[in-house]
């Protein structure tokens, strides 16, 4: 069912009403470059987003990410308003900063001690300090094309092309102590790291520079080589972690870090960020030497959404898994099957329940090719694709969830074509 018209006219006038109070008319920038115009969610169930005027979206952004069990799934609902019923509580210890400590230990390989906050980029900040404090040492490998959230210190080198910093503003001698290395570049590896690195830090799988899955060997040669320097290695699993599979990239490909950054669906939708490591790397924090603080750090709420979230995971993993990552595979397919069918050049890459569409270029294995992309094409299509009903983030990437069902996929697959077809239409599919 396509959205009526007036929805995107809608849309287009809140955002004018918001632009003038809310800057750029949104939270977040990337969400006000949504074309044609950023729908306004007046209410969610399951896999599906309704606006004002009634239209409804089949909702692939998942909001960025976190919802791997869609937008009302019963069991973090009611949580969430038990907890409610409970008092907020804000900024008190409670019982459910253990009990959710214990589950993240229970299904993180890296685990056994966890430190909470609110989001992704709190949680590296969080763990860059903690690898510092370990060490005694300054000095981080980050790798291009990974993003490690928008704090200074990290924001850089994720477009290619462009090893500074990611927006104006940042204050340059945030980053200076990063070393930048192409991702996956082993012997780059080899060759930088020393007794001067605290830490390396990367995305196992990267999603963010066009759904990559690691070069063999590369997670492998990372473990050996900071083990041997005595540098702290640290996996981003923003992403990844509890979308991948209950364990993360880390189960997946075999490879424990020292430490792992957790966020997203770990949260099924609410906000929260965790810090994990073996005992002896999470020392200073845990023996209160390194100050940890955030007024909003394990609030009941977001504890309570995270304990549900988890837990049902974990009971549901040998299915659940399976099946969103089916569902991605039939949107991988489907998308690659109606670009041949309307002639228009492009990459469909998928790791679990991601799946990146990159415009432009028949093959995208690395950062290069991301480079060649074509993704000002591929928010249009994105663009398009809404105008049929169906949103997906505008740089090209999908998420399944454990709430969408046959009749999304079937929907979206002939939205693809439509899409495809509007692209062509205009001039501008490449
Ligand atoms: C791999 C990765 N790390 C960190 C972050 C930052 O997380 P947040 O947006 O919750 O601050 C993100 C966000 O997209 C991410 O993809």
């Amino acid at each position: 069912m396509t959205p009526d018209p007036a929805s995107f006219d809608a849309a287009k006038s809140y955002r004018e009403r918001a632009l003038k109070t809310l800057s750029y008319g949104v939270s977040s920038t990337p969400r006000g470059r949504q074309q044609p115009a950023p729908i306004v969610a007046d209410r969610a169930a399951g896999a599906h987003i309704w606006d004002r005027t009634g239209s409804r979206f089949i909702d692939y952004a998942a909001g960025y990410g976190p919802l791997i069990l869609g937008h009302s799934p019963s069991c973090v609902i009611d949580a969430v308003k038990a907890e409610l019923d409970r008092g907020l509580r804000t900024a008190s210890v409670h019982e459910g900063e253990a009990t959710l400590a214990e589950l993240v230990c229970e299904t993180l390989p890296a685990a056994q001690k966890c430190a909470f906050v609110s989001s992704g980029s709190e949680a590296i900040q969080l763990a860059l300090r903690i690898a510092r404090a370990a060490t005694g040492r300054t000095k981080v490998v980050k790798f291009r094309g990974n993003y490690h959230g928008w704090m200074d210190g990290v924001h850089v080198a994720g477009a290619p092309g462009n090893d500074g910093p990611g927006t104006i503003g940042q204050d340059p001698g945030a980053a200076a102590s990063l070393t930048i290395l192409d991702w996956g570049d082993t012997n780059a590896l080899a060759e930088t790291l020393n007794s001067d690195y605290a830490a390396v830090i990367l995305e196992p799988v990267a999603v963010n520079g066009g759904c990559f899955a690691p070069p063999n060997g590369f997670l492998a040669e990372a473990r050996r080589l900071t083990k041997q320097h005595g540098a702290v290695l640290i996996f981003d699993e923003v992403i990844t972690g509890y979308r991948l599979a209950l364990g993360g990239a880390q189960a997946v490909h075999g490879v424990t870090p020292d430490m792992a950054v957790i966020g997203k669906a770990m949260g099924g939708g609410l906000p929260i960020g965790a810090v994990v490591g073996s005992d002896a790397v999470m020392e200073p924090v845990s023996s209160g030497r390194l100050l940890h603080r955030g007024t909003f750090n394990g609030n009941p709420v977001s504890i309570a959404a995270a304990i549900a979230c988890i837990s049902h995971l974990m009971e549901h993993a040998p299915t659940l898994y399976p099946y969103i990552d089916g569902l991605a595979a039939q949107l991988e397919t489907g998308l690659r099957d109606a670009a041949a069918r309307n002639g228009t050049v492009c990459t469909v890459n998928r790791t679990g329940s991601a799946v990146q569409l990159a415009l432009g270029v028949a093959e995208m294995r690395g950062l290069a090719d991301t480079a060649r992309a074509d993704f000002p094409a591929t928010a249009r299509f994105a663009g398009h694709l809404l105008r049929e009903g169906v949103q997906i983030i505008g740089r090209g990437l999908t998420y399944t969830t454990a709430a969408h069902d046959a009749g999304d996929i079937a929907e979206t697959i002939t939205a693809y074509d439509a899409a495809f077809k509007a692209m062509a239409d205009e001039g501008g599919a490449p």
